[in-house]
């Protein structure tokens, strides 16, 4: 790790500095969603980075032959050149945002040496410490707080030094029931404290995350926000909403795909009762369910316009669907989103005792 031990001067009120100019995103407790999270960001970054070299290379070469006697006036290799001129400020999935360098940090040297084999292709921008938080936040601009949420007082109270390797950089903590105002009494007034969930599809960058807004208070409160858009985006969707919905957002999104998959699982069962081979029923299953949640998510369509346009008159779908509501389908799912919430309230406060 570099000596200097110090972040450059971004995202620090009164500094001046510009996310656009590269910054630094330590992990502090890299595990399975550090490393969803990290490994969707890397991803992204190099898909960028290669349509951007595609996209330079298709550029200079048609260049080339107009210089060779090609036609005179505006061209397609213009357009691509004017395009590699925006801004890309404007873009919340813009490569700029995302960190140009990140520290990986947990607390054994086994799971050190299993991350470094993880990001072996990332290893110039990607450092993996073990017990070395303080040096990790010191050097960061913005910290992932991706531990258990029961390690959290230990890290941020307990480590010599943490309160100021913190001081006024951007902590977000994505430990699941742990308040921002439970975080905001182990850290320095001056630090930014906001609540990330993302859900376990992050893995594939089909995550759903919810964070909690900066207070426009915060002189860095937009880019922070673009700063935080631009993370959550590279391993999925990603939304603000206030604290107190987080209850409700973690019963929904981040227990969501168990219950989905109990539902999926529930349909392929039905399938293979009916002579349907297990591993096509699973598919059919899946494929069905993607492919409906798309339709939502991309017409916009109510789920229940959706159900009404497969619903033909006296035909199967009515058949199942009564069966359905029969079996109160629809206040079981509802009352299971609103027990997962109840308990999702209690989480952060047994971290207390
Ligand atoms: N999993 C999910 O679906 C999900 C969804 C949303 C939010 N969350 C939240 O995400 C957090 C992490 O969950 P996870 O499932 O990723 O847990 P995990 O796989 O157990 O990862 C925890 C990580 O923390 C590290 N760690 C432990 N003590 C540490 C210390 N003192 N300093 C630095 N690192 C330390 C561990 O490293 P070692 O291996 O070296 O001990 C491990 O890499 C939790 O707070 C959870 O509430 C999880």
């Amino acid at each position: 790790m570099d000596a200097s031990g110090s972040a450059s001067p971004l995202l620090t009120p009164g500094t001046g500095g510009s996310a656009a100019e590269g910054y630094t995103l330590a992990v502090i407790g890299c595990g399975t969603m550090g490393v969803a999270i990290l490994s969707g960001v890397l991803d992204s970054k190099t898909q960028v980075e290669a349509r951007k070299n595609a996209m330079a290379a298709a550029a200079s070469s048609q260049k080339q032959q107009q210089s060779n006697g090609g036609p005179d006036g505006p061209s397609l290799s213009d357009s691509i050149a004017s395009l590699l001129d925006v801004d890309e400020s404007s873009d919340p999935s813009s490569t700029r945002l995302l960190p140009s360098r990140f520290i990986a940090c947990v607390s054994r040297t086994e799971s050190a040496r299993r991350l470094k084999r993880t990001f072996a292709a990332h290893a110039d921008v990607v450092e993996v410490v073990a017990s070395a938080n303080v040096e990790a936040a010191q050097q960061a601009d913005v910290v992932l707080l991706a531990c258990k949420p029961q390690m959290v007082a230990e890290i941020l109270v307990k480590e010599k030094g943490m309160r100021e390797a913190l001081h006024g950089k951007l902590v977000c903590s994505i430990c699941a029931g742990l308040r921002i105002e439970q975080i905001r009494d182990m850290v320095d007034e001056s630090t930014r404290v906001v609540r990330a969930m993302p859900n376990t599809p992050s893995k594939i960058r089909q995550g759903m995350t919810i964070l909690t807004p900066l207070p426009s208070s915060d002189p860095l409160a937009a880019q922070s926000r673009r700063i935080l858009v631009s993370i959550f985006q590279a391993v999925g969707r990603c939304r603000f909403l206030d604290e107190k919905h987080f209850d409700a957002a973690t019963a929904l999104a981040g227990s969501g795909p168990a219950f989905a998959c109990v539902f999926l699982e529930a349909m392929a069962d039905g399938a293979v009762m009916m002579g349907l081979p297990r591993k096509e029923a699973l598919e059919l299953a899946a494929q069905t369910m993607q492919g409906a949640a798309r339709m939502v998510l991309e017409s916009g369509m109510h789920p229940a316009a959706i159900k009404d346009s497969v619903t033909t008159p006296g035909g199967c779908t009515i058949a199942g669907l009564l069966n359905l509501e029969d079996g109160k389908v629809r206040s079981t799912v509802a009352r299971t989103i609103q027990a997962a919430a109840e308990h999702a309230s209690g989480l952060g406060q047994t971290s207390k005792k």
